[in-house]
């Protein structure tokens, strides 16, 4: 069991799937979590609910007084920020899932959250890490970062920008002791999905017959998955536990896929 005692951390996007699953792993690790997302009330819920000491905080990643304000609400509480996630991800901008073909708002706004969002927050918190010599920080990219989409081209190139940038970020902070990795989740049953799901009648690649979003869902898993099991937010909270942990110390700028062995890099 990886031992994360004393060890404070941010997670953003942390009221939904992944990122909720990353808080209960780290946080039944040992670490102290501040649960930032742009729901809120998604975060309170979450922090009520689990043991152990967590602070929710309103912050969307787009907007740098938000993240400032999420970093001063860390070290005000906590006094340091050990553990970066760069978490908060979205699909499409609002009601994609009608749409045949990705508009400029889901280019733009997709871009905006999962690319510059993870730049802006490392970028807020680095200073800090630097100041420490001491930082971890994981990025959630996707296996859609690994090859291109033909259906959801605005969202592959997002996740090839994060594998990219964790690179960039890792030879920048590395003479800090800053290590800086991403994990590549493959297919998780989170709300994002649900609206991929959604959205397959505008795919004549990938739909089929009437069945429910779900049913869609495993079919795609058995079809691709070679492990044939979804993959659970809990399974990409372990391989964070590893990256943030002192385990990990020599691995930096890498993304490891955690999909069932879809794709071997
Ligand atoms: N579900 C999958 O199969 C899958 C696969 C690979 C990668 N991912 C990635 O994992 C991450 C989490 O995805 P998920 O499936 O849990 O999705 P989700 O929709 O369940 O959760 C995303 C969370 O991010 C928050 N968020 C969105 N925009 C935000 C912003 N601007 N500021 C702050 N918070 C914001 C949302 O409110 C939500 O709580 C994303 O980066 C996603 O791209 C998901």
């Amino acid at each position: 069991m990886i031992g994360l005692e004393g060890k404070s951390v941010i997670v953003t996007g942390g009221a939904s799937g992944i990122g909720m699953g990353i808080v209960k792993v780290l946080s039944s690790a040992g670490a102290s979590t501040l649960i930032a997302d742009r729901n809120f009330q998604g975060v309170k819920d979450i922090s009520d609910s689990l043991k152990g000491t967590h602070v929710p905080c309103k912050a969307d990643v787009t907007n740098l007084s938000d993240v400032e304000e999420m970093v001063s609400l860390a070290l005000e509480t906590f006094g340091k920020v050990d553990i970066l996630v760069n978490n908060a991800g979205i699909i499409g901008a609002s009601e994609w899932w009608d749409r045949e073909i990705p508009n400029d708002d889901d280019w733009d706004q997709v871009h905006s959250v999962n690319v510059r969002g993870v730049a802006r927050v490392t970028q807020a918190v680095s200073p800090h890490m630097k100041e420490m010599k001491y930082g971890k920080v994981v990025n959630i990219a996707s296996i859609a970062g690994r090859r291109g989409s033909p259906d959801l081209p605005h969202y592959s190139t997002t996740k090839a920008a994060v594998i990219s940038l964790t690179q960039s970020s890792a030879l920048e902070l590395a003479e800090f002791g800053i290590n800086v990795n991403a994990i590549c989740p493959g297919l998780l049953w989170t709300p994002m999905w649900e609206a991929i799901a959604r959205r397959r009648t505008h795919s004549s690649r990938i739909s089929s017959n009437d069945e429910s979003g779900r049913e869609f869902f495993e079919r795609v898993v058995q079809e691709t998955i070679p492990l044939k099991r979804e993959q659970t937010p809990e399974d990409i909270g372990n391989l964070c536990a590893f990256l943030v942990s002192d385990l990990s110390s020599n691995i930096t700028g890498q993304a490891i896929n955690v999909d069932g062995g879809r794709f071997s890099n």
